[in-house]
């Protein structure tokens, strides 16, 4: 440990800070809870759960107080207007919250209250603070896409008798019904109910008051004297609150579904669980409020580093979904209510900005995501590089160490993509700078990693250290670009530099600015092979409240900190972004950036991956990765990863190795360690662990194409990468809740790690009766249920599920870089009725000329009546796509697998080894007709439990053409032998 580079510079109170950081690097035993505020020590949070307890208990005879005043009501160009009226016990005066209902074409809605005394500044703010007055009204500036609102303008309104009904969404399919008093909404397809606002009458928005006096000795105190709602200090922070009480929540009930997902994330199952208690029940809700909550316990509530606010409701036949439009803290509670059907009922609370509430009526998991990715974005299109491969640990700590690690590396045969650096790669945690000492040559450095194609990532975080003699600080100082405290002085804080500022990305000019310190020219040392990982980002702050900023602190346009916390991190992994989007890397030239996230909200997965921060090597967190990254993706953002290995700590070899075989399921794949961890790159352990550690790499990189392909999709329709069952099978409601076994993509490979010490076997779930395939041996399962598969620690449990092709590249190399002219294999693994159909993406993985239609896009479908392989182009602009091909010509399919060929083909003359293959037929897209040659190989099934094999070879046909692959003869009476066997 380099305890000197964490040293504070100049530092006032010094130890005390030494002895913080050390808090950080020195490895505990789990996370230290009482950093961490739970509901019943967070103000608001514990107000709207007394609120619901009031509102909720039998006796209290709850009315809910808020009313639409039904002469306001307006239906304009696809918005409904009106003004909510609350009336408050004791005032005669009602307070009035303007009420906005926006449909939108693809049938989501979005409801939307504000508070109107606050809208127009008519508050008075306590203390000095210069503070916005209004509720926040930008989260949708960072979680939308630009040209989100696409109105829906066929709405059809119509009023009885104080219930409102419109009528909205494709082929007027869909109902909002609004209950004028107590206000409420319910959502309706196909004349059911499937989602309801304000249900149970837990609405609640906190609207300004002014501070009321202390009550004389034995008075009451007044009933606008809010709990907490005023100053609240926690570990030794007061937040002054200069808005006082400002909280907003809401219940949403979905009736008739047992079952929700998302709100990632937390370390918790992906079916989520319920939290008023009880057996299997949690006593405390979720939480989203991004914080650096390292060694994190596992099945838990508790907040992590990120926050997506949207939840999916599923039930078989329908899926549903909402989004919680709130950057600042939110606590989520979950009940479920059995009658004859079980209800789920959510109670969300915001510490403050607007109710703002998307609603998305499905009516599947694709639709839902589809509706949920276009309002949000949809995950991009990495560089390929990014999907493979990454070597990480805190920390590489010289070239010498560099070249060491891609050495023996390359020595072991073990392909990876990129090699990391932690925070020691720079000058005294000034970032921007490389350590003198042990990074002289930091471009010869990038040069040597480039030769194999292979890239190197920078750390660098949001704090920027405090000292002399530091351009970046100088210049975020001057430039008046930095987070402010309260007073709007620059905000002084502490994280690994010591004494740091921080950048705050709101501002368009600091964003402008990050991107000149990218350039190539300017950041000395760094190659269009270098991409940048942004840690930190919550932020982190280690004299903060709960390890962050403190709330009162002020963003550009004087939004407290509070208002953006969940936010930040995402604005922050944005400028980097873009700075790397905008870097000239050569003649004008720009290419796709990578950026790895720590913090990240609703939108994130339109700007690069995140990672779910740091677990530790320990195996109930391996077993908690796979439900955390399914939950990743239905909420939309599927690339992401955990640290293989666990990040604090030292995995026995049987962990490690078991990681891996998990890891490489993971849509980000990369190995990290804790400084103070045993060095643990893949060659370390020795055999038989490195072999096998090195098997499971390898089959990482030969199913790239698979990957890539379901990244494609991922970015055009929101298809999570990995896929729980539910996704795959929404109507088998006995797998609703399995998440310890994944689909990739649409190639059917289920896979399901070992996530146990000493276990040498797994029990699949198959959810119905396709056949499906082990990936090695071929052995045949089937039926619905548990199946139990074998494998000892050499063996990754794969099932290849009947109905799919796959698109593989088998030649193993030292990177992804250097596969790129490599040709395809298409495994053919056929159904029950002999049939298989696949996908395939392929651009150049670099640069941007996908976006012009430089790219490859395929349907296979295998026919086992017709006994025809044909690839169909799904290119959207098949002119583009022809000059691309032009390029991609030398792209070949060297090779067809058919797994289960019996299914289709007579192989009976094949079988009996006699006979040979009439050449194949192939029409290209030329349209003639040639005769192939190509080469069969038939492995025969061992017996009944196992599928047979039939391998073409040497098929040499063109993976952007069109192309029909006749097997109709094969092993037939009437083959003329144009090919050994
Ligand atoms: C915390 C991150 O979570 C971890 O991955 C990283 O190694 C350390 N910061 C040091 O930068």
């Amino acid at each position: 440990m380099r305890v000197s580079a964490l040293s504070p510079s100049n530092s006032a109170g010094g130890l005390t800070i030494l002895l913080l950081l050390l808090d950080f690097i020195a490895p505990a035993a789990t996370v230290k809870h009482e950093n961490f505020k739970t509901c019943s020590q967070s103000g608001f949070c514990r107000r709207n759960r007394a609120f619901a307890d009031h509102a909720l208990a039998p006796e209290s005879n709850w009315v809910s107080p808020y009313e639409i005043k039904e002469n306001t009501l307006l239906l304009q160009n696809g918005i409904l207007t009106a003004e909510i009226l609350k009336t408050v016990p004791g005032r005669t005066e009602k307070v009035v919250l303007p009420l906005n209902i926006n449909f939108q074409k693809n049938g989501a809605v979005r409801v939307t209250i504000d508070e109107l005394k606050r809208t127009k500044g008519d508050i008075v703010l306590r203390g000095e603070s210069k503070a916005r007055k209004e509720r926040y009204n930008e989260a949708e500036r960072w979680a939308l896409v630009p040209g989100w609102d696409v109105r829906d303008d066929k709405v059809v309104y119509d009023n009885q008798k104080g219930q409102i009904t419109l009528t909205f969404g494709p082929e007027l399919k869909y109902k909002a019904i609004i209950t004028v008093y107590p206000f409420n909404v319910k959502f309706e397809r196909d004349g059911e109910t499937h989602v309801v606002l304000n249900d149970r009458g837990l609405m609640n928005v906190e609207h300004w008051r002014a501070q009321p006096p202390e009550p004389e000795e034995g008075k009451e105190k007044s009933p606008e004297d809010l709990d907490g709602g005023w100053d609240e200090t926690f570990g030794g922070n007061t937040d002054t609150k200069p808005r006082g009480p400002e909280a907003v929540a809401m219940d949403i009930s979905f009736p008739g579904y047992e079952y929700v997902f998302g709100i990632p994330s937390h370390a918790t199952s992906l079916s989520l669980k319920t939290t008023r208690g009880g057996e299997g029940a949690y006593e405390e809700p979720y939480r989203l409020f991004n914080a650096d909550v390292f060694e994190y316990i596992v099945d838990s509530p508790m907040t992590l580093y990120g926050s997506i606010p949207f939840m999916q409701a599923h039930r078989k036949g329908s899926s549903v979904g909402v989004l919680w439009l709130n950057a600042a803290e939110t606590w989520v509670d979950v009940v479920k209510e059995k009658k004859t059907k079980t209800d789920t009922k959510t109670h969300w609370v915001s510490e403050a900005g607007q109710l703002d509430v998307w609603v998305f009526l499905g009516p599947n998991p694709s639709t839902l995501y589809k509706t949920y990715g276009e309002l949000t974005g949809f995950t991009k299109m990495p560089p390929t590089f990014a999907i493979a491969y990454h070597q990480c640990r805190w920390n590489y700590v010289s070239e010498d160490d560099v070249r060491d690690v891609d050495r023996k590396l390359d020595k072991h045969n073990i392909p990876y993509d990129v090699i990391w650096l932690d925070i020691e790669y720079s000058d005294n945690k000034r970032y921007f700078l490389f350590d003198k000492l042990a990074f002289k040559h930091p471009e010869s450095m990038m040069k040597n990693i480039e030769k194999t194609e292979r890239k190197v990532v920078l750390i660098n975080d949001p704090h920027i250290k405090n000292t002399n003699d530091y351009h970046v600080v100088e210049e975020l100082k001057s430039k008046d670009l930095a987070v402010k405290d309260k007073s709007s002085e620059i905000y002084e804080g502490w994280c690994w530099p010591g004494s740091s500022h921080w950048i705050d990305t709101f501002n368009p000019a600091a964003i402008e600015w990050w991107k000149s310190l990218f350039q190539l020219d300017k950041f000395k040392g760094t190659a269009k092979n270098t991409f940048f990982w942004n840690d930190m980002n919550e932020p982190s702050v280690f004299n903060g409240p709960e390890t962050t900023m403190p709330k009162d602190n002020l963003h550009f346009g004087n939004w407290e900190h509070r208002d953006v916390h969940n936010v930040y991190g995402m604005t922050f992994m944005n400028a980097t972004h873009q700075a790397l989007e905008a870097r000239d890397i050569g003649k004008g030239k720009t290419q796709r950036s990578f950026v790895l996230t720590r913090a990240f909200f609703a939108g994130a997965q339109r700007i690069g991956a995140m990672w779910t921060g740091d677990n530790e090597a320990k195996w109930e967190h391996l077993q908690a990765a796979l439900p955390m990254l399914l939950s990743q993706g239905i909420a939309g953002f599927p690339f992401s990863g955990a640290d293989v290995g666990g990040f604090f700590g030292n995995p026995s070899n049987e962990l490690l190795t078991r990681w891996y075989q998990s890891g490489i399921w993971y849509p980000f794949f990369r190995a990290h360690a804790h400084i103070d961890s045993k060095r643990r790159e893949p060659y370390v352990a020795g055999d038989p662990y490195t072999g096998i550690i090195r098997d499971a790499i390898r089959l990482r990189y030969t199913l790239l194409p698979a990957w890539y392909t379901a990244f494609h999709r991922a970015s055009k329709d929101g298809m999570p990468i990995i896929r729980p069952n539910f996704v795959v099978h929404p109507d088998d409601e006995e797998g609703f809740a399995i998440d310890d076994q994944t689909y990739i993509g649409d190639t059917g490979l289920l896979v399901k790690p070992v996530v146990a010490e000493g276990v040498d076997k797994v029990d699949f779930y198959l959810a119905d009766d396709e056949v499906y395939y082990d990936y090695w041996t071929h052995k045949i399962y089937q039926g619905k249920g548990r199946k139990d598969y074998s494998a000892p620690l050499d063996t990754i449990p794969i099932l290849m599920r009947g109905g799919h092709i796959i698109p593989r590249r088998d030649r193993h190399r030292r990177s992804s870089g250097l596969m790129k002219h490599d040709p395809f294999t298409l495994v053919l693994v056929l159904n029950k009725r002999g049939h298989a159909m696949g996908f395939f993406y392929h651009d150049d993985g670099e640069s941007f000329d996908y976006k012009q239609g430089a790219y490859i896009n395929r349907q296979f479908m295998y026919n086992g009546s017709l006994k025809t392989l044909t690839s169909r182009d799904l290119h959207k602009d098949r002119a583009a796509g022809a000059a691309y091909k032009k390029v991609a010509k030398a792209l070949q399919v060297e090779k067809i697998v058919i797994v289960g060929a019996s299914n289709s083909l007579d192989i009976t003359a094949l079988a009996k080894g006699k006979s040979k293959a009439k050449a194949l037929l192939v029409e290209e897209d030329d349209g003639k007709i040639k005769e192939w040659e190509a080469s069969l190989s038939y492995t025969a099934a061992a017996d009944k439990d196992h599928a047979d094999i039939l391998v073409i070879k040497n098929t040499k046909l063109k993976i952007g053409n069109d192309w029909t692959v006749y097997l109709e003869q094969v092993g037939g009476e009437k083959d003329t032998p144009k090919d050994e066997l």
